[in-house]
Parts: structure tokens; sequence; C-alpha cells
């Protein structure tokens, strides 16, 4: 039996019950509700650069695909063709039109049908009648992002300032293009890995690299800003003993380390010298998701530094956080587990779990209403 908190008392927040973990109906209400209409990372604009570019993924379980047109802007569809539902592309690549790979169908940039074999010979075939369905698209940052919600409201209103804030922590942020992206499966639930990387309570005990080398543990904060972000900031540690150089002077944001977390699940990350390395988790079921890590560079141009860092990356807090995340997904399991408090303390701060209250209220109203 729990003790109950005398009356008057306030009642500390408990963490969500487990079957939001685990449930697979739940999962299935995610994927059908807010992974549909919230802004999910597809690709990187460097990947469709030139008219005629697509890049296929897949986002809430729909195969999706973004293509740049003639007038040079990203637009993305439904990956299917609308004679008798062939997928289109497969992914990346360039083409002048978009051609059907069962009947040869083919569609303009935009995605109006263009010409078909023999569709001239049908009476009544209206060709200005059939399009591929467009999804909503923005580049934000030099990032394709897609909302499959057709009325969703601009990136800007979900996360207000943040894509000027990223421009000035990294100035040449356009001009980058992916070294590498890291793919890490776990087998757990997507918000037992978002939860990890929102809070840093764990940090001390379990990424001693991290929170020796990199941060100053006492000055690292997560704070919910502007509608849909989290906001994880702190001062670093002697940047000399940094495993880079860094020029301090280059411009005003050179020393700081910061990250933007946009619900619910991509992260801009930044590293002391304006490194940008990015998060982004697609689900695969209720207790499996990819992790993928971004690692860029201006142009692309290859880099020991940042693939030092990548891999630096992978075996300590990538590799550490696997651990915790897993054995988590197997506790949620548990019949002997009952959610228990957050550690949300006032004054915030790197041992307070105020970050996590923020995020299962957002977890609690897409799942709950
Ligand atoms: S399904 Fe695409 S042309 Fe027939
Ligand atoms: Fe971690």
């Amino acid at each position: 039996m729990m003790n109950k908190p005398p009356t008057g008392q306030p009642q500390p927040v408990r963490s969500l019950d487990a079957r939001y973990y685990t449930d697979p109906a739940i999962f299935g209400n995610e994927v059908a509700g807010v992974l549909s209409r919230t802004w999910q990372l597809g690709c990187h604009a460097s990947q469709v650069a030139n008219p005629g570019d697509y890049a296929a993924f897949e986002i809430a379980g729909q195969n999706l695909f973004a293509l740049r047109g003639r007038d040079g802007k990203v637009r993305a569809f439904y990956n299917v063709c609308q004679h008798r539902a062939h997928e289109l592309v497969a992914g990346t690549g360039n083409c002048k039109v978009v051609v059907c790979p069962y009947h040869a169908w083919s569609y303009e940039l935009t995605g109006e049908l263009r010409a078909g074999p023999n569709i001239k010979s049908v009476p009544g075939f209206e060709r200005g009648d059939i399009c591929l369905s467009e999804v909503r698209a923005e580049v934000f940052c030099g990032f394709v992002f897609v909302n499959l919600d057709d009325d969703a409201r601009p990136m800007e209103d979900w996360f207000p300032g943040v894509a000027a804030e990223l421009r000035a922590f990294v100035p040449d942020i356009d001009r980058l293009k992916p070294l590498e992206w890291v793919e890490i499966p776990e087998n757990c639930n997507w918000k037992v890995s978002v939860e990890n990387y929102s809070e840093c309570y764990h940090c001390a005990l379990n990424h001693p690299t991290f929170a020796t080398g990199v941060i100053k543990p006492e000055t690292y904060d997560i704070q919910p800003q502007g509608g849909y972000c989290l906001r994880h900031t702190t001062q670093c540690q002697n940047l000399e003993a940094m495993s880079y150089a860094i020029d301090l002077t280059a411009n005003a944001h050179a020393g700081d380390y910061s990250s933007w977390f946009l619900w619910p699940m991509v992260s801009f990350q930044v590293y002391p010298g304006n490194v940008l390395n990015t998060y982004h988790w697609r689900p695969v079921d209720v207790d499996h998701v990819v992790v993928w890590r971004g690692w860029y560079t201006v142009d692309g141009v290859e880099s020991d530094v940042i693939r030092r860092l990548a891999v630096q990356d992978r075996e300590t807090t990538v590799e550490e956080d696997i651990g915790l995340v897993e054995s988590v997904q197997r506790g949620l399991k548990s019949r002997g587990y009952r959610p228990g408090p957050l550690v949300v303390d006032p004054n915030c701060g790197v041992n307070s779990e105020h970050s996590i209250q923020a995020l299962q209220q957002w977890m609690r109203e897409a799942v709950d209403g």
C-alpha cells in the first residue's frame, strides 16, 4: 500500500501509466493521431537539391516522397500511383517526370497526371482530374518536414523563434549536408526513448563522458519554450579541454551548447564550435523505435573531427542510453510496476524531471484528447 499524504499537501505528479508504452491499441491511436498531425522529419533538403530530385521515406506508416519542382519548391506526396496503387519511387534519385513502374502513367513534378498509355481512348477520361495526393511540407533550416494534417499550423507557430535561434547558433545551417546518419534500433516504445533524451537526471550516473567532458551538470536545464519545444541549455566545461579546436571569435555562439527538441520526435543539438547534430525517432511498433543520429558539415566535406565525434557519441552516450531504455521497456511490462512520482524540483535544474512533466502532458493530450 502506498502512504497517503496528509490532507492539503500537494500530491507529486506521477509518471505515465505503463499501458501508454506497452498497449498496441494506444500505439495504433498514436499513429492515426499524434504522428499524423505533427511535423515529422522526412529527409534532408540536400537529398532533393535539384529539380526532379526525389527522396522516399515513411511517416506514420505511410510511404511518402519529397520532390523538388522546376520552380525550386520542395513538395511531398503520398508514394502511390492514382491508377491502381503501385508505389512510384524508391530510395533517392532524379527524374524528368514521375513515371509509375506498373503501367507507365507519368506525373509532372507538381503532381498532375501528364500522360498514360492509351488513356485517350477512354470516353470521359479527364486527365486534369487526376493528381498525386500532396501532403504539407516545409523546409526548416535545410530539413524537409512533413505533416499529414492538411490543416496543420506552420512550424513557426508550433516552435516560435526556433529557426532563428538555430541560424544564430549554426550560421552555416542552410549549407550543411549530412556526413553521417547513424541508425540506432532500440527495443522500446518511442516515448521511453524520447523521455530519456529529455531529462539529464540520469546523466551523472550513466554518462560519465558527457557529464564530465562536455557539459557542466550544475548549469544544465531543460525548459519548455513557446509551445511544443523543450530547450536544453548548459554551460560547457573548459573549452580548451574539448577534443577538437574551437575558434571562439568566429561568432557569438561559437562556445555554446544548446538543444531544441521539437515535439514529438526531432531534436537539433549544437555542440561548441557551432557543430550541428540531430536526433530523429521513427517508431516501428509499440515496443520498437529507430533513432537516427545525424552529423553534418558545410557542403558535406569530409571531416575527421565530425567522424570522431559521431563514433565517440555512438560508443558512449548512445550505447549507455540503449541499455537504459531497453531495461525500462522490460520494466514497464512488469506486473510489479506502479508509476512513481516525478522528481519535479520547483527550482528545476539538472536533477529535476519538470521537462518530463511537460512531455508526459503532451503525451496524455495526444492519446486522451
Ligand atoms: S498503377 Fe501506376 S500506372 Fe498503373
Ligand atoms: Fe541519456
